[in-house]
C-alpha cells in the first residue's frame, strides 16, 4: 500500500526504534523511515527482523536490523554498537518495547511478575539510554511509548499501568537529566488492536466498549501512534520537553 507521507523531517537523521518488528513500534520505524531517516529496527527475534527489515526497505527505507532483546545487555549494546558504527551517532531512541506477562490483580501478582514487568518497561528503557548517551547529537530526541492505562492502571492492565505511569515519571527526570542537548518526551497511546493488545479486542464486545470510551469512537491505528511519535521526535516539536501526549481519541485520561 502506497503511504501517504507529505514531510521530509528526518532527511539525515538516525533513528532507533526498540521493539519495532510489528504493532506500534512497526508503525513508528515506518513513519521515521518514510520522512527520510535511516532506521534501526530492533526485536527479539531473527526472522521477525529480517521480515521487518524486507518490508522497509520495499518502501524504499534506509534501514538495518539487529536482533536485541531489551533485557539483555549484551544485546543492548550491540544495538548501539551496530548503529553507531553504520551510522556514526544516533538523532532519535523511541524506546517502545513493553511486556505484560499476566492478567493478574496486582495482590496476587507473583514477585518474578512484578520484577519483570519494572525490568521490561521501565528499567531496560534506562539501561538502554544510558549506553545510548554518549552518541545522541545535539538537537536528539527520546521518545518513550507510554499507555493510558498509566493514567488510569485497572484491571486486567493495573501493574502494566503502573510501569506505564513510572514512564511519565521518567519523561520529566530524562528531560531535565538530558538537556539541552537531547529532549525527551512521551506518548500515551489509547487502546490499539495490536497483537500485543490482542486479548482486549478479541470480542466483539469487547472491542465495542474500547470503542465507546473514545469520544471519537474508535480504537487507535499503528498510524495515530507513529504520527505522534514522529511529531515529538521532530523538529516541529522543538521547545518541547518532558512532555506526554495522550492520543486517545479522547478517552478519559488526565485533564
Ligand atoms: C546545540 O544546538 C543549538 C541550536 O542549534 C545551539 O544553539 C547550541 O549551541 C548547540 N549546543 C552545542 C553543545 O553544540
Amino acid at each position: 500500500m502506497e503511504k501517504k507521507v507529505k514531510a521530509n523531517r528526518f532527511e539525515g537523521k538516525v533513528a532507533i526504534v526498540t521493539a519495532s518488528t510489528q504493532g506500534i513500534g512497526f508503525g513508528i520505524a515506518e513513519r521515521l523511515g518514510l520522512e527520510g531517516a535511516s532506521v534501526v529496527i530492533s526485536s527479539r527475534k531473527q526472522k521477525n527482523v529480517d521480515e521487518a527489515v524486507e518490508k522497509l526497505k520495499a518502501q524504499g527505507i534506509d534501514v538495518i536490523g539487529v536482533v536485541c532483546h531489551v533485557s539483555n545487555g549484551q544485546q543492548r549494546k550491540n544495538l548501539i554498537d551496530m548503529t553507531v558504527q553504520k551510522y556514526g551517532h544516533i538523532d532519535v531512541i523511541v524506546c517502545n518495547a513493553a511486556t505484560n506477562p499476566t492478567l493478574s490483580t496486582i495482590l496476587e501478582m507473583q514477585e518474578s511478575v512484578l520484577d519483570k514487568l519494572w525490568e521490561v518497561n521501565v528499567k531496560t528503557s534506562i539501561l538502554l539510554l544510558q549506553v545510548a548517551a554518549p552518541h545522541l547529537r545535539n538537537g536528539s530526541s527520546v521518545v518513550f511509548i507510554s499507555s493510558i492505562a498509566g493514567y488510569q492502571p485497572e484491571v486486567p492492565l493495573a501493574m502494566y499501568g503502573v510501569t506505564k505511569t513510572a514512564l511519565f515519571g521518567l519523561t520529566k527526570a530524562l528531560a531535565s537529566e538530558m538537556s539541552p542537548i537531547t529532549r525527551v518526551n512521551c506518548v500515551a497511546p489509547g487502546f490499539v488492536p495490536t497483537h500485543f493488545a490482542d486479548f482486549l479486542t478479541r470480542s466483539k464486545e469487547a472491542r465495542k466498549a474500547l470503542e465507546d470510551r473514545a469520544l471519537l469512537k474508535r480504537l487507535g491505528t499503528t498510524e495515530d501512534m507513529a504520527s505522534a511519535a514522529a511529531f515529538l521526535a521532530s523538529d516541529d516539536a522543538a521547545f518541547i520537553t518532558g512532555e506526554t501526549l495522550v492520543v486517545a481519541g479522547g478517552t478519559p485520561s488526565r485533564l
